[in-house]
């Protein structure tokens, strides 16, 4: 079932930007919209995160998913080892779909940081599991996943015969460090195919596998993809995702500088994080776009709501929910009503938050944070596969609308540039 957006800010607080003197902005929309479907947006090459869903490679599906079979007979812990889009995807879709205090093999990641006492402590607690390790680079060179993947060798080599058995690579097909140590090695190896950024990797084994050996039916993952990139195909500017990209691009004009996304449920945090790298890596250069900021509620509400309600007037907010206000305990009735919430009796917890976002969005909306909502008929496979591809279109669209190339990310080589002078790393 598709997703659906509704906004929430004053009829005319856009309409210096798109009133009467303004050519309509769906017109830009949908001329950005039709670069991405005819593969005519700044670096076309890196399209194919789209091309991928237009083609499914069913063969591939079904190898991620033995794989994952394998992992799960044999493992205790699965560590995945890769940073940003190399991990980012993984995690949002596990932390969404695999229920909380649930038994079963262990997914842990490594190698997204250089916290020392992260690792050290990580590799106390791995001691005596039978660990597999996922290591995941495009590039084989990047220094967090490469240092990380030096220790998870050095402990499986001194545990298992068969250590060479329990690594996975996911890396370029032909080139690299890993891919030529890997192949040195004869790991098992997956392909993180070209034309693909990281960002947008989630659906190819950078993100299948993990996902897989978590026991999240990926094929059902990327067949929700897959239906909201054919939804895509054919759409007109009412698409909830061209809205979201057209509303933010209109504000982003008229001067505003940060959108925060703010999710109503914890399982949605994972993804506001992989949100916030996809929007900001793919739309933060030259001098624009908007700062993405990841909150959730009502959580933040107690901390950083304050700014929200009554900060620096800057932020737009996009709210995404699950239509779940039936879902969750009831408040039981209570003799003497201690707590005073006997108001509540009988009332299911998905509403009482249903009502906390209702009440949020109004008062930020009347505070001056033109909001508006995303929302999920339900969380599952299919619906969250929809999401991605969501966001990844609407992403390509929005940075064709600021007229900056969405699939590069040069800024991201200066503070490597430094940190390899400082350690003396030879050219
Ligand atoms: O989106 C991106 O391209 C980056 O976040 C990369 O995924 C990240 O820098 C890791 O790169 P690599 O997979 O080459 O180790």
């Amino acid at each position: 079932m598709p997703l659906s957006l509704d906004r929430h800010y004053a009829a005319d607080a856009l309409a210096d930007l798109d009133g009467p003197d303004r050519p309509s902005i769906d017109d830009d929309v949908l001329a950005a919209h039709r670069r991405v479907l005819s593969g005519e947006t700044a670096s076309p090459e890196m399209l194919g995160w789209r091309r991928m869903l237009l083609d499914p490679d069913d063969a591939l599906l079904e190898d991620v998913a033995r794989t994952a079979a394998e992992i799960r007979e044999r493992a205790d812990v699965l560590l995945c080892i890769g940073i940003g889009g190399s991990y980012l995807g993984a995690e949002a879709v596990m932390e969404a779909l695999v229920p909380p205090f649930s038994d079963g093999l262990e997914v842990l990641f490594a190698g997204n940081h250089l916290g020392p006492d992260y690792h050290r402590r990580l590799f106390e607690y791995l001691d005596g599991k039978s660990v597999y390790v996922n290591v995941i680079s495009k590039s084989g060179t990047t220094l967090e996943p490469a240092l990380a993947f030096r220790l998870a060798r050095r402990f499986l080599e001194e545990r298992f015969d068969d250590a060479d058995r329990r690594i996975i690579a996911t890396t370029d097909a032909e080139k690299g460090a890993l891919h030529d140590f890997a192949v040195e090695r004869g790991y098992r190896r997956y392909v993180v195919p070209d034309g693909v950024g990281g960002r947008f990797s989630v659906l190819t084994p950078v993100g299948l596998l993990p996902v897989a050996a978590a026991g999240i039916d990926v094929r059902t993952l990327f067949y929700g993809a897959v239906a909201e990139a054919r939804d895509l195909t054919d759409a007109d500017a009412s698409h909830p995702a061209l809205q979201y990209a057209g509303d933010r691009f209109l504000f982003h004009e008229a001067g505003y500088t940060t959108e925060v996304l703010a999710v109503m449920d914890p399982r949605l945090k994972g993804i506001g994080a992989w949100w916030q790298q996809l929007f900001g890596e793919s739309e933060g250069k030259e001098g624009k776009g908007l700062f993405p900021v990841v909150l959730q509620y009502t959580t933040d509400l107690h901390s950083v709501g304050q700014y929200v309600q009554q900060g620096q007037r800057t932020l737009v907010e996009t709210f995404l929910r699950i239509d779940d206000a039936d879902a969750g305990l009831s408040v039981e009735e209570e003799d003497g009503d201690p707590d005073g919430l006997n108001y509540l009796a009988g009332t299911p917890m998905g509403t009482v938050n249903e009502k906390a976002y209702q009440g949020t969005a109004e008062a930020h909306a009347e505070g001056g944070v033109p909001n508006w909502t995303v929302t999920l008929p339900r969380l599952d496979a299919e619906t969250l596969g929809r999401l991605l591809y969501f966001y990844e279109h609407a992403v390509a669209v929005s940075g064709t609308l600021l007229d900056v190339d969405p699939f590069d990310q040069p800024g991201v080589e200066t503070y490597k540039q430094k940190m390899f002078a400082l350690l003396g790393r030879p050219e």
